[in-house]
């Protein structure tokens, strides 16, 4: 079995954002790669030696962190990499880090900043950091430490009411430091004080683009499976499996074998537009297994929403791997890592918050025996839509909100039949349309919910028994904590018409009006 590839990202230059407990620390990433640089999170075990065999790290920047860097046990770096000659720019308790290991003092603050501050830069004239920005600004603090005087040689830059240093500069010894956190949008100008260091002071040339991510994850894809290794990938009609199956076509073409498992519990027309986009855009086959009535059969009788969960995982690795067993001598299976997740399964960043993520194919590949090709495991999620919009894939399914790998099964409360599939996918597409004409800002997620009861109505002088229909759309940035979204009620109102008018055998409308928590965004 051929050994996993360097990463990618090798090839690019990079700056190292070394992890010192701070919940902020993936985000400084992610506003670097705004710049077209790449970045990554590492550990503060990191070496000098490391930096040195790695070859393209341009930069290095020091999280923050709940800590005070003077008490014992606090984290620390390796002082070697001070002397490498590579930039640093420290943030947060990286200031602090930075200042006391240069003869800078650090107290308890007499005055502890937390949110918005009022900042003065001193010495504008002088600053690589501040150059161009205004010289009085807002910025996000949170500290309750301070650095009192800064390392001698190193010029203050920035001050607040309360903390005399909010900001340092010592580029003889090519050292950058801010109090503040110029990383969170609070900071609305931080990502120009981090363009400064990054092209001004590192020098990057900004190769970071997704147009160079292709170019090397093909030349990278075709050393790992060699001239003709055959690779097989679940293909779900989501983004990332989309992506991901779609760069290694580029790499491989018809030596990729993309299945796209067709559990049936998609959204109105969804599996025949995966099927669509494929079509005429890419070499290899996409072949769609229709297993809907294999897995409805599955589930006749079942009402525990985990036991359904677990019945549709199972089931989707079963057709999988009869499916990939046709195709003779695969070595290889691709999967849609991201970097988040390489970034929670390496321990690094246990302070930062947890990114949900779901596996459709987890054991597979140890079941099958197969090597893994993870062409996204350097990227963040908006970088894959990026990746996506640059690889020709449609709009519309670049940008799909986030649907569950059980799809409508998990929104059906109760056992699902074909019968009450087919009322959640009508009345779901109306609730979709309707929203998205809403004069409103676009939810995170919207979506219908079938549950299990039903109640009386009237219709047109004639009693109807009838399921209600549950709306839910709610606001959120990562989906560990989501807000219920405030949908016009003319809007809803017409979602009501339409579905009572429309969908037999639904004769109520509710809304969902709990937030996460203490509700989930999904009904099971
Ligand atoms: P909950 O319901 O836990 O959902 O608030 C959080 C986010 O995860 C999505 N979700 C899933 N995604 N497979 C997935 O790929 C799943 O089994 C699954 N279950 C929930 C959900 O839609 C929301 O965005």
């Amino acid at each position: 079995m051929a050994s996993a590839p360097e990463a990618v990202s090798g090839r690019f230059q990079s700056i190292l954002i070394i992890d010192l407990g701070s919940q902020y620390t993936q985000l400084i990433a992610r506003r670097i790669r705004e710049l077209n640089v790449h970045s990554e999170v590492v550990d503060n075990k990191l070496t000098a030696a490391e930096v040195k065999r790695r070859g393209n790290v341009i930069g290095l920047i020091l999280s923050g962190g709940p800590n005070s860097a003077h008490k014992y046990g606090s984290p620390q770096i390796d002082k070697k990499l001070l002397a490498l000659e590579i930039p640093i720019l420290g943030i947060c308790y990286g200031l602090q880090l930075l200042g006391s290991m240069h003869g800078g003092r650090l107290e308890a603050a007499k005055r502890s900043e937390f949110g918005r501050t009022e900042l003065w830069v001193d010495n504008q004239d002088d600053s690589v950091l501040f150059r161009g920005l205004n010289p009085n600004l807002i910025c996000w603090m949170s500290h309750g430490d301070a650095l009192v005087t800064a390392p001698r040689g190193a010029r203050i830059t920035a001050h607040t009411d309360a903390t005399k240093v909010a900001a340092f500069e010592y580029p003889k010894k090519n050292m950058y430091a801010v109090q503040f956190h110029p990383e969170v949008s609070h900071t609305p100008w931080g990502i120009d004080l981090l363009r400064n260091f990054v092209m001004g002071v590192c020098q990057a040339t900004g190769d970071w683009t997704m147009g160079n991510f292709i170019e090397q994850s093909i030349e990278s894809i075709r050393e790992q499976v060699g001239e003709d290794g055959e690779v097989i990938c679940a293909v779900s009609g989501g983004v990332d499996s989309l992506c991901t199956a779609a760069i290694i076509d580029r790499a491989i073409g018809h030596r990729l074998h993309p299945i796209f498992v067709d559990h049936g519990f998609l959204r109105m027309d969804e599996g025949d537009k995966v099927v669509e986009a494929w079509k005429g855009h890419f070499k290899s086959r996409l072949v769609r297994v229709r297993a809907g009535k294999r897995f409805l059969d599955e589930l006749k009788g079942v009402t525990d929403p985990e036991r359904k969960r677990k019945i549709i995982g199972r089931e989707f690795i079963k057709v999988f791997e009869e499916e990939s067993r046709k195709v003779r001598g695969a070595k290889y299976l691709a999967q849609g890592t991201l970097y988040p997740d390489v970034i929670e399964s390496s321990g690094i960043g246990m302070h930062a918050h947890v990114i949900k993520s779901h596996h459709n194919v987890g054991g597979l590949p140890k079941r099958m025996k197969l090597a893994l090709v993870e062409p996204l495991r350097d990227l963040f999620k908006d970088e894959v839509r990026r990746l996506g919009i640059e690889l020709e894939l449609p709009r519309p399914m670049v940008y799909r909100q986030p649907f569950p790998g059980p799809g409508l099964a998990i929104r059906i409360i109760g056992e699902v039949t074909a019968e009450r599939l087919k009322i959640l996918r009508q009345a779901d597409r109306i609730v979709r349309d309707e929203i998205e004409m809403a004069e409103m800002e676009r939810p995170w997620q919207y979506f219908a919910v079938l549950p299990a009861i039903k109640s009386v109505g009237v219709m047109g002088d004639k009693r109807t028994y009838g399921y209600p229909l549950v709306v839910r759309a709610v606001s959120s940035e990562d989906a560990m904590t989501a807000d219920w979204s405030k949908i016009p009620y003319k809007n809803l109102e017409k979602i009501a018409s339409r579905v009572i008018g429309e969908v037999p055998g639904i004769n109520r409308v509710c809304m969902d009006i709990t937030s996460k928590p203490p509700g989930t965004i999904e009904w099971e």
